[in-house]
């Protein structure tokens, strides 16, 4: 099962701060960090390194050529992703605070000229069981989930960063919704409260949902049946790119076949340990060091299934 992963790559201009600049306010800062980053170049690394054939689709700018290498050196198809000298790659300014929370300003560049050709000769080259990946950094993300889904494909939607394109996304197409507290509340239509947000996501996506809690770990709910697991403690010192880490490493359990609660224990080591590293992308750690992590680690991060009254 292949995975494509139609999605943003950035270059993410990162600030360490003592904390977030806020209005009216200027800091001093450090020279900053330049990496590799952007939701869709993330996940795609993170499910290349979680042992997936992956390939990444999207516009990358005269800037960006960096971008590429990575997911070449990465073992990740970079053949549907059209090079535009004329753009500038999309981006992000990143202020990473001292206990790793991050505050980002994200630019869209050449992540934003995507265009119907280039949807169709990419998916014309995938079919019915594999699966598709898309965040919110893109442009026409309507067509390609509709046009994925047309073709068979399991397709999973991250509506990250919380844009009104979210709104109108057609989730009956989405197979798997990935929603941190945020987006959940948001497309919810009110707070965070699990339950009340949970069922009322799900009148939306009636699929699999899986949610993304912090420190209160995360949740998938599907088949009338719910399953939690805890986060595994660590030191965090950047939080960037750890919800892509968690998704990217979901979409390649599922794609050898993983089940859902097995996927979200790999995940959420997988994501533990991208927070004690700097960076995004950099921080994504590879499959024998989430399976070493994890033997290390046995006893902790309990996970446990909840059926539903009536079931
Ligand atoms: O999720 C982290 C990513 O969000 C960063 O790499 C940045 O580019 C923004 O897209």
């Amino acid at each position: 099962m292949q995975v494509l992963n139609f999605g943003s790559m950035n270059i993410d201009t990162v600030f360490s701060v003592s904390h977030a600049a806020s209005a009216g306010e200027s800091l001093s800062v450090p020279d900053p960090e330049i990496h590799a980053g952007g939701k869709g170049l993330n996940q795609s690394i993170a499910a290349a390194r979680a042992g997936a054939e992956v390939f990444h689709a999207g516009r990358v700018g005269g800037d960006g050529a960096f971008l590429l290498d990575l997911l070449r050196c990465n073992g990740i198809d970079v053949s549907c992703v059209v090079p535009d000298s004329s753009l500038r790659s999309g981006g992000a300014i990143i202020q990473v605070e001292p206990e790793g929370r991050n505050t980002m300003l994200i630019y869209g560049g050449a992540n934003r000229r995507l265009d119907e050709g280039q949807i169709g000769s990419t998916l014309s080259r995938f079919g019915s069981g594999d699966i598709l990946m898309l965040q919110n950094e893109t442009n026409l993300t309507q067509t390609i989930l509709c046009r994925a889904a047309e073709k068979g494909m399991y397709t999973i939607y991250n509506p990250s960063p919380i844009t009104t394109e979210i709104f109108t996304m057609p989730y009956e197409r989405v197979d798997l919704l990935i929603v941190n507290e945020d987006e959940a509340a948001a497309l919810a239509g009110g707070s965070f409260v699990p339950q009340e947000t949970l069922l009322r996501l799900h009148q939306l996506c009636p699929n699999t949902i899986v949610f993304t809690l912090g420190q209160r770990g995360s949740c998938a709910f599907f088949r009338d049946e719910t399953y939690f697991q805890e986060i595994f403690p660590v030191n965090a010192v950047d939080t960037t790119g750890a919800g892509d880490t968690f998704a990217g490493y979901i979409a390649a359990a599922l794609a050898r076949g993983e089940d859902l609660p097995a996927a979200l224990r790999t995940a959420s080591a997988a994501s533990a340990i991208a927070v004690t590293k700097h960076g995004a992308a950099v921080s994504i750690p590879t499959l024998s060091e989430v399976e070493a992590f994890l033997k290390s680690r046995n006893a902790q991060a309990a996970s446990r299934h909840v059926p539903h009254a009536g079931s």
